[in-house]
Order: C-alpha cells, then structure tokens, then sequence
C-alpha cells in the first residue's frame, strides 16, 4: 500500500497531466452506454479492454477506402495497404521498444504467438528430458502448448510456487535450473492476481544460465511501459484487444538472431521468397512467420492503439489507474465477508475478489443487472485457482479511462448482491 500512496502523491502533484487522462474517456463511444437501463461501468478490461474511436476509425477507414491485400499488388490500394500494415507494425515496435520491425510478428493474439514459439523454437530445441520453467500464476495459454510439448517430447514442466499472497518465490526460481533446462516462460502481469512479476530480473537468472525467457506480456502493455530490449527476454508476446486494439490481433517479438534460425511453422502464401514441388526457400523475417492473408484492418488497428497509449503517456495511465487502484482496494476490503485474492504490494489495476457464501456467478449477474461489467470465474488460471483453494472469483480490472464513481457503483451492486443472497 506504500507504493500506492507515492502514487496518489505524485498523481495529485501533475493536475495537468490528470486532467489529460480524464478527457480520454471522450474518446471511447461505448462507455456512454447503459446496460439494463444503468450507465455502463466497464470493469473487466482484462478480458478486452474497449476501442478509442481513432482506432475504430482506422479499422474502417482500412475497410471503406483502401481493403485490398497486402504484400501482393502493384495497384494503389494494396500498396496503400501494405504501407498501412508496415507502419502499424513499426508503431508497435517504438511502443515496446524493439530494435527492428522485422522482430514483430503478427499473430492472431497472445495464445497464437506463444504457439508460434512452442512449434517452432519448442520442437526444434526442446527434447527428451530438458526442462521448461513456467510459474503457478501463468495464464492456460503460457501452460497448454508447454504441456503439450513435454507430452509430445518426454520434456518436463517445472512450475515456480507462489505465496499465498500471489508473489513468485524467487528463491525457488532460482534454485530450479538444471543443465537441463531450456526455456522460462513468465507472465508479466498475471490476469487474476494483478501481480507485477520482476521480469528484468527473472531474465538475468535465466541468461546467467544460458536459458531462453519468453514474456507473456498480455495484460502488460496497457498498463505499464514495456521495453523488451532492457528486459532482455528472447520473446514477448501480446493482444491487440487487451491494449485498446480490436479483437484477433497480436504480435509476438522475438530477438531477430534467434528468430533467423528458427523453422517457419505455418505454411503458405507470403513466407516464402520462390517454391517449386521439389524445393520451398522461405522469406526474411518478419513474413517468414506469415503465412497467408493476415489481420490486416486487425493489425492497423492495433498499431492506432499503440500510438493512443503513447499520446496519453505511461506515467498518466500509471498514476491514474494506481489511483483507482488504491480507492478500490479500500472500499472493497470494507465490505463484510469480501476477501481480496491477489495482495502483491506490486499490483496492477486488477482486484479479485471472494465473496463469503456468494457464488461469483451470482455476483457477475447481479452486478451486470447493475449495469457493471466483470468477469467471473477461474479466469483460464485453474492451477492458480487449485493453489489458492478456491474454485472461481470475481475480477474487476480497470483501465485508463474508468473513474471512481464506477468502483463506487461496483460496491453498491455488491452490497445489493449480498442482500439477495445472504
Ligand atoms: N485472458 C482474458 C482474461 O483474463 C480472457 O479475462
């Protein structure tokens, strides 16, 4: 909570840089909506956050003046296509800080891009009895393709433990490497808990080791500056639509040097340089990794989306949504037989949460009832929720343009929820 107070100090020293952020919710249409005749308040921004309106017109604009494919015509609208996807993939680079557009890949999200890595990177290094380390906190899409690549090559999975508070046991971490050991694939900021993981220095244990580390970074970019050259990972990969992007996008960033040297995994159109029946030589990076027609008004979309949270700033969204952060964790607490999973004194704006004796499917329908949107459930994290002994939660997770009044309609609908059911 320290770390909390220093930021609500420093939000209330910069009112310019607040007022700024305030206005940004102008420009999102959607939350002037209502739901069951109540205004909208948004809350499960970790499961999608919502569009500004420059990045919706983009995925228009792309739609009405210039849809035509990319990479393949020489007339003015796949040129201008083409043009449009390059910069997009360009302006996703400045905004994680990677060295080359040619180490951005489009994928189809986060779960695609961390695939891409297990079938190319994974089945060309990992072998019999070499060790892959993940985290008790890692969403199902940074378990399932490591799962399904120990099963396939007889490799094993080890998981680093967790406090009950929701903070990684480094000193477990580090003791887990063998000579065995191959790959650490690490969430950043974990979808349920809200911990910040220290990824800077995961990575420096694992490089001492000559380890490779990929970055789940999904529900990291929105809400904290990412610069994937500093953190020194081999991978980081995240979504278009949990960064105010549209919906079946994302990248993966992978060190050009290593990329170079990885198989491609999908086949197809674009990723290749000439093919023959008898012979396929596959294109440079990035394309290699790019087979067929991609998400092109997705990827457009998504590099407006990059260059939003530029214009608004890191420091104004963090301090912003620290605020937020900070009010929530205090009303919440006060609400009788409402226990907070996921304490880490380095969070991010996500809060979930149990209620005594309340289903949190019951609460997600009250509250939606009460016009408030959040998710409920395990949260694509079972082995968390196994660790934690508990089944499911309710998660409200905040974004840079939600206020205060919302939390403070968040706790009304609960206090109605635990009327009903209790
Ligand atoms: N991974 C998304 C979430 O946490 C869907 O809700």
């Amino acid at each position: 909570m320290a770390d909390l107070q220093e930021s609500l100090k420093a939000v209330n020293k910069d009112k310019a840089e607040r007022t700024d952020i305030e206005r940004c919710r102008e420009d999102f249409p959607i939350l002037a909506r209502k739901v069951h005749g109540k205004p909208l308040a948004f809350l499960d921004n970790a499961a999608s956050s919502q569009m500004p309106d420059v990045v919706m017109h983009a995925y228009t604009d792309y739609h009405s003046r210039y849809h035509a494919n990319v990479h393949r015509g020489v007339h003015l609208l796949s040129q201008e296509a083409t043009s449009a996807m390059e910069q997009a993939r360009e302006d996703i680079r400045e905004l994680i800080n990677a060295g080359s557009a040619k180490e951005i890949i489009f994928t189809s999200g986060a779960t695609d891009a961390i695939n891409l890595v297990m079938q190319s990177w994974g089945r060309a290094n990992i072998g019999e009895g070499d060790e892959i380390i993940i985290s008790t906190m890692e969403h199902h899409s940074n378990i399932v393709p490591w799962r399904m690549l120990c099963d396939e090559k007889g490799a094993v999975l080890k998981v680093i433990p967790i406090s009950d508070e929701g903070v990684l046991d480094l000193d477990a971490y580090a003791s887990m490497f063998s000579n065995r050991t191959k790959l650490v694939g690490i969430v950043y900021v974990s979808n349920t808990l809200g911990t910040i993981n220290p990824v800077d220095e995961m990575t420096r244990i694992a490089r001492a080791h000559d380890v490779a580390v990929l970055v789940d970074g999904a529900q990291a970019v929105s809400h904290l500056k990412v610069d994937v050259q500093q953190i020194d990972c081999d991978f980081f990969v995240t979504s278009g639509h949990k960064m105010y992007g549209p919906t079946g996008i994302g990248i993966l960033y992978g060190k050009q040097e290593l990329m170079e040297k990885m198989p491609p995994w999908r086949g197809g159109g674009d990723m290749i340089l000439s093919v023959s029946f008898d012979e396929v030589i596959y294109n440079d990076l990035p394309y290699k990794f790019e087979a067929g027609t991609p998400h092109i008004a997705g990827a457009i979309g998504m590099g407006k989306a990059a260059n939003y949270i530029k214009t608004v700033g890191y420091d104004a969204i963090h301090h912003k949504e620290q605020e937020l952060l900070m009010y929530a964790t205090e009303k919440l607490q006060a609400i009788d037989g409402l226990r907070i999973i996921g304490t880490s004194p380095e969070k991010s704006s996500v809060i979930s949460f149990v209620v005594d004796g309340i289903h949190p499917h019951d609460i997600g329908t009250v509250l939606d009832l009460e016009g408030v949107a959040v998710r409920t459930g395990h949260h694509c994290t079972q082995p968390l929720m196994e660790r934690l002994g508990i089944v499911a939660t309710t998660r409200a997770s905040m974004a840079m343009y939600n206020r205060k009044e919302e939390i403070d309609q968040l706790v009304t609908a609960l206090h109605k929820a635990t009327e009903i059911f209790r």
